[in-house]
């Protein structure tokens, strides 16, 4: 089982895209995919038809007390595709911070939470709030890789230092070094400050990037209406095509930071 978190303290930057994108090609591939929604506004819950306010359990309850297996496969829902599960989003969540105050040893709630389900599902994906709070550091702690998705205008690119400087503050507590990659989305070729994000970011983070790019594609925005990954409401749309070479891209990284492990 391969965890990747998609996170950026910022918003709009198509984090909740970037999961549903990559989970749908997974799924197409024939790969068992767990979902985790980490964030209050519950859009990726919502993009599987799942109205978060009717469910009994959430990730919620996952930090109100210790799951056995068996109430985390109570907990995920199915998705109308037979190879995407997902844990949901509650807006209770956004009371967590409060409610868990200064308990601490609560980072590692979702990273054991998702290995006690680990030999049903070969991926597992989370979505991030755009907040840095319990939800995100454990999101975070989990992670095999972090994905941070980053537009390519110069506002998103000060939100993207914001959270390479989390991932350092965070690392002190963590064994490994975190492995990220920046992926560079809503990417114009028509517009200047595209072009000049694109090249800023290519010099900052060099060897931290996906050396592609998602390009602004209406398919994206139109498959999350029609409530269809994008790969399946677009199979052959820029957009799709950007994720499957990004996924390709992720995949054979993996080998790579494996290969040096061991
Ligand atoms: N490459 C893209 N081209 C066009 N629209 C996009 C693209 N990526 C995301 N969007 C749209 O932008 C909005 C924000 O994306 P979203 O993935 O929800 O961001 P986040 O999860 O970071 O808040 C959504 O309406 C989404 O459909
Ligand atoms: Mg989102």
């Amino acid at each position: 089982m391969i965890v990747w978190t998609v996170a950026n303290q910022k918003g709009g930057v198509g984090k909740t895209t970037t999961t549903i994108a990559l989970a749908g090609i997974l799924a197409e591939q024939g790969h068992k995919v767990l979902l985790v929604d980490t964030d209050p506004h519950a859009s990726l819950s919502y993009y599987f038809g799942i109205e978060s306010e009717d469910l009994e359990l959430s990730v919620y309850d996952l930090f109100t007390q210790v799951s056995s297996r068996e109430q985390i496969l109570q907990t995920l829902c199915p998705t109308h595709y037979s190879n995407i599960d997902i844990l949901p989003a509650t807006m209770s969540l956004a009371t967590l911070d409060r409610s868990l105050g200064a308990k601490g040893g609560m980072g590692l709630v979702l990273k054991k939470a998702v290995q006690k389900v680990a030999d049903s599902y070969d991926y597992v994906l989370m979505d991030c709030p755009p907040v840095l709070g319990v939800l995100m550091v454990n999101a975070l702690a989990a992670a095999d890789r972090i994905v941070i998705p980053v537009q390519t205008e110069f506002l998103a690119l000060k939100g993207l230092d914001r959270m390479v400087k989390t991932l350092e503050i965070m690392q002190g507590e963590q064994t490994a070094p975190f492995k990220y990659t920046i992926v560079p989305t809503m990417f114009d070729k028509r517009t200047k400050a595209s072009i000049l994000a694109f090249k800023k970011l290519q010099e900052v983070y060099t060897n931290k990037m996906w050396p592609g790019v998602v390009p602004i594609d209406t398919n994206l925005r139109n498959a999350s209406l029609a409530r269809k990954v994008p790969s399946d409401y677009a199979a052959n749309s820029r957009g799709t095509i950007a994720y499957k070479s990004l996924l390709n891209y992720l995949v054979k990284q993996n080998v790579k930071s494996s290969e040096v492990e061991s």
